[in-house]
């Protein structure tokens, strides 16, 4: 097992389990976050789950005049590898604003903080996103590409630049996670997805409604030719996502020759959104009320994922159920309703 793992994003949504997952496993962390888009709060949470070896570096690795900080900070700490979920995530806010998103010099900072550190160890937060429309269901890791918006372009550029880089050095050992759908939280309740403002995901609203802070929900489109006619979705519990990257660590560590492999993160299972709803109605004994609306611009009828790699190359399988992505989701939003500001 590689021991000390610097985590970009640490303190988001899915880096704050990720954390936790790692520490649970005995590795020691830094953490890298600007806090734009997260919580100082959540790495209080995190060493209360997890009493471990926790560091922080307050930067943003997308600012070129922090790049030497943390690259002596990467070094400093003796860095064996590194998790990169730092980054933007709203796809309309992509389209408006591409120029925040193609901050590839955040990752190829990391790269050199790493190269600095020999530690050529890296898995990145990849995005089911890379495959758009193009597949059958179940989508495999050799499905085709073609994001249509471009946080999902951002995301295969990456990847690409990542291959590119064990193509040059067969030092570097590199696995691109391609998330599902993440939901849930820690089942303590003490952390969980905060978003900034109206959010963009199913989960997250439907949350809300439940707890009060928003009258109904919009279901974006009816009319698919899905069983139901709404949006199927692999939604996985992001405690199931995070132990994936902790055993994405151990595969590489593993491996006497180095690369770059796309590894699909999912349950293989996919749910609509109006089963979605009577879900969480269950698991949170709330009233969700919603109603029909357009569909929204860029969505998919259905995607769902081929998990068979993750079994084979990483011995991870998504565990837990809708239910418990309900049960936990709700847990969190119930006992935090405003977030960390609560
Ligand atoms: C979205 C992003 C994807 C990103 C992922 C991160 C788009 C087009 N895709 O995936 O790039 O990696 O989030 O988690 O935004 N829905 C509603 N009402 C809502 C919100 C969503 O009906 O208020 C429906 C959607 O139409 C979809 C399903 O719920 O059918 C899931 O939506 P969402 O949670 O936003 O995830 P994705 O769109 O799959």
């Amino acid at each position: 097992m590689t021991k000390k793992i610097v985590v970009t994003g640490g303190a988001g949504y899915i880096g704050s389990h990720v954390c936790v997952e790692l520490i649970n496993a005995g590795c020691e962390i830094l953490i890298i976050d600007d806090f734009s888009n997260t919580h100082p709060e959540a790495v209080n949470r995190i060493r209360e789950i997890a009493p471990g070896n926790i560091s922080l570096l307050q930067c943003d690795l997308a600012n070129a005049a922090q790049a030497e900080e943390i690259i002596e900070g990467v070094k400093a700490f003796g860095a064996d590898g590194a998790i990169h979920l730092a980054g933007l995530k709203a796809v309309g806010e992509s389209v408006a604003e591409p120029a925040r998103y193609y901050t590839v010099s955040a990752m190829l900072t990391l790269v050199r903080a790493l190269e600095a550190a020999n530690a050529r160890t890296l898995v990145f937060s990849s995005s089911a996103t890379v495959y758009g429309e193009l597949n059958d269901n179940p989508v495999k890791e050799d499905g085709k590409t073609g994001p249509e918006n471009p946080y999902g372009r951002t995301k295969l550029f990456i990847e690409e630049i990542l291959k590119d880089l064990s193509r040059g050095n067969e030092n570097w050992r590199i696995v691109n996670l391609r998330y599902f759908n993440p939901v849930g939280a820690h089942p303590s309740g003490r952390i969980g997805e905060d978003p900034n403002g109206v959010p963009n995901n199913l989960f997250p609203f439907i949350a809300q409604v439940a707890v009060g802070r928003r009258d109904k929900l919009m279901v974006f489109g009816d009319d698919y030719t899905t069983r139901d006619g709404t949006g199927v979705r692999d939604y996985i519990h992001v405690s199931d996502l995070a132990r994936g990257h902790v055993a994405a660590l151990d595969y590489l560590s593993a491996q006497k020759t180095g690369g770059a492999t796309d590894i699909n993160l999912g349950t293989g299972t996919g749910y609509s959104v109006l089963e979605a709803i009577s879900a969480f109605k269950r698991a949170s004994n709330r009233d969700i009320p919603y109603e029909i609306a357009p569909r929204r611009d860029g969505d998919v009828a259905e995607i769902y994922a081929n998990a068979e790699l993750a079994k084979t190359l990483l011995g991870w399988r998504a565990e837990k159920t809708i239910e418990d992505m309900c049960a936990d989701h709700w847990r969190w939003q119930s006992d935090n309703p405003d977030g960390y500001e609560s």
